[in-house]
């Protein structure tokens, strides 16, 4: 009976792998099934924009979802360039900046854009800047925050989380990384920006402070 039981579980397990590595691979390879937030207002969601996180969705590399800070915080700032379905990205931080240019093709879905021309910026300079020519899908809009997730067939996958402040609270962005979770698109690697290199710094003291003490016990009780 328990063997049954572990039997039907392993094999819900793989199921459940398996359909959930198809689904990413069809969305890495043509960008479907990605959801876009419905009744965006292009009005609401311009202007200036801190990255909370970079998130990685590539299947082809092995990322093993591991999750880092950046020294770096990002602004992005979204306008309207001339008419009501041209859009342009600034993105700008400390290494330089880039631009992006979009176009709604459908003014019934204006979570949905679509890369018009090549960037252009100080970032493009550099060797390693890949072009982006793709898609953006507005996944979420709201008041204090924004995810676009960011879909070149067969080259690139990854969301970009976005905050008013240059804080978001920890709350939203595990709803966030649930609902990709949901939505069975992988998270493989987690950039974090915009966090305060003082934070670490404090916790480096503590963690200093607190094996000093254990250390000072241990040698008390050693030479009583
Ligand atoms: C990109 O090119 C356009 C047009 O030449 C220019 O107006 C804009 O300032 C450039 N952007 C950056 C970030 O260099």
């Amino acid at each position: 009976m328990y063997r049954l039981f572990f039997v039907l579980c392993l094999c819900y397990g793989l199921l459940g792998h398996a359909s959930s590595e198809e689904t990413t691979t069809s969305v890495y390879e043509h960008c479907g099934n990605l959801q876009l937030q419905e009744n965006i207002q292009i009005k609401l969601i311009t202007g200036t924009w801190y990255v909370i996180e970079v998130l990685q969705h590539k299947t082809d590399e092995k990322f093993n979802e591991e999750k880092f800070d950046v020294p770096t915080c990002p602004s992005v700032f979204l306008t309207l360039a001339g008419s009501d379905t041209d859009l342009k990205l600034y993105w700008n931080e400390d290494l330089g900046d880039v631009e992006y240019l979009f176009k709604i093709r459908d003014r019934t879905a204006p979570g949905f854009w679509t890369s018009s021309g090549s960037q252009n910026g100080t970032l493009v300079q550099v060797t390693s800047y890949d072009q982006f020519a793709g898609m953006v899908y507005v996944r979420k809009a709201i008041s204090n925050h924004m995810v676009l997730t960011f879909c070149s067939p067969n080259t690139q996958l990854y969301s970009v989380v976005l905050a008013r402040d240059k804080t978001l609270d920890p709350r939203d962005l595990k709803s966030i990384v649930n609902h990709m979770h949901l939505q069975k698109l992988p998270i493989t690697q987690t950039k974090r920006t915009c966090r305060n290199s003082a934070s670490s710094a404090r916790a480096t003291v503590w963690m200093t402070t607190a094996f000093c003490l254990t250390y000072l016990v241990w040698y008390l009780q050693q030479y009583k």
